[in-house]
């Protein structure tokens, strides 16, 4: 789906969002953080505001820095508790991220592995895309089967989330995420990107094979994606015209 502008692109991401959530008694919505969803939590929080529904949501997000505590200002639990958690007035038994500061990290990504799966599993997943394909922290190369773990982030990324920190040398280069098997899991999936820095990672998505190189093509393999774009991020696709 192409739209014109983030303003819409955070619209009809949010409307979706909002539209399963009335659908269902319970929901399990798998969530991202980043530049990219700001206008979407906007747009879904004024959506659900004052909505006795929102007691039926439960938040798994995608993935924590390593070594950030949930107060710190840079943490993805302090993005998610201004944009989302707090706004709506949700629950710690409601939201779910996992523990950067956890003394034994691979035993915290098997539990929230398990964790996820003891409700039930995923039923709707946001994504983001990095520039060099990445999903929630999966990086270039990473196996399509991993589950949660614990991952070395690649200079690159650093340097794309060096915007959010007083200095580059602050940003952690690790982080625990749910791994490609855990996000091809969810039963649907929206994928937002805008900007023409993210117009690669969406051509190999669309017209790349499946490959390790790019980890957004593991989407390929799942029955229910849907990408909204702006026109900058869809720049290097080939749309079919209308007849
Ligand atoms: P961004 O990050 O929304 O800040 O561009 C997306 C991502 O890296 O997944």
């Amino acid at each position: 789906m192409v739209v014109e502008n983030y303003k819409e692109l955070s619209q009809k991401s949010a409307q979706m969002f909002y539209q399963s959530i009335i659908n269902k008694r319970a929901i399990n919505l798998g969530l991202a953080t980043g530049g990219t969803p700001v206008g979407f939590y906007q747009e879904l929080v004024k959506f659900l505001k004052g909505h006795d529904m929102t007691e039926c949501i439960r938040t798994f997000n995608l993935d924590e820095y390593i070594g950030l505590s949930k107060g710190n200002p840079n943490s993805f639990y302090t993005f998610m508790n201004d944009h989302f958690y707090k706004p709506l007035n949700l629950s710690d038994d409601q939201t779910f991220i996992p523990n950067g500061k956890a003394d034994d990290l691979e035993d915290e990504s098997s539990q929230y592995e398990t964790l996820i799966q003891s409700y039930g599993g995923i039923d709707l997943q946001l994504l983001g895309v990095g520039e060099n394909g990445h999903i929630g922290f999966n990086e270039p190369g990473s196996h399509f089967e991993q589950r949660t773990h614990v991952v070395n982030l690649k200079p690159s990324t650093v340097q794309a989330n060096a915007r959010f920190f007083n200095s580059i040398k602050d940003v952690p280069k690790k982080a625990i995420t749910m791994g490609i098997g855990t996000i091809l899991d969810a039963k649907e999936i929206i994928v937002i990107a805008n900007g023409e820095h993210k117009a690669e990672a969406i051509y190999q998505l669309v017209h790349g094979e499946k490959s390790r190189n790019w980890p957004i093509t593991a989407l390929k393999g799942h029955s229910n994606v849907t990408v909204i774009l702006d026109e900058a991020a869809a720049n290097k696709v080939k749309l079919r015209q209308a007849t």
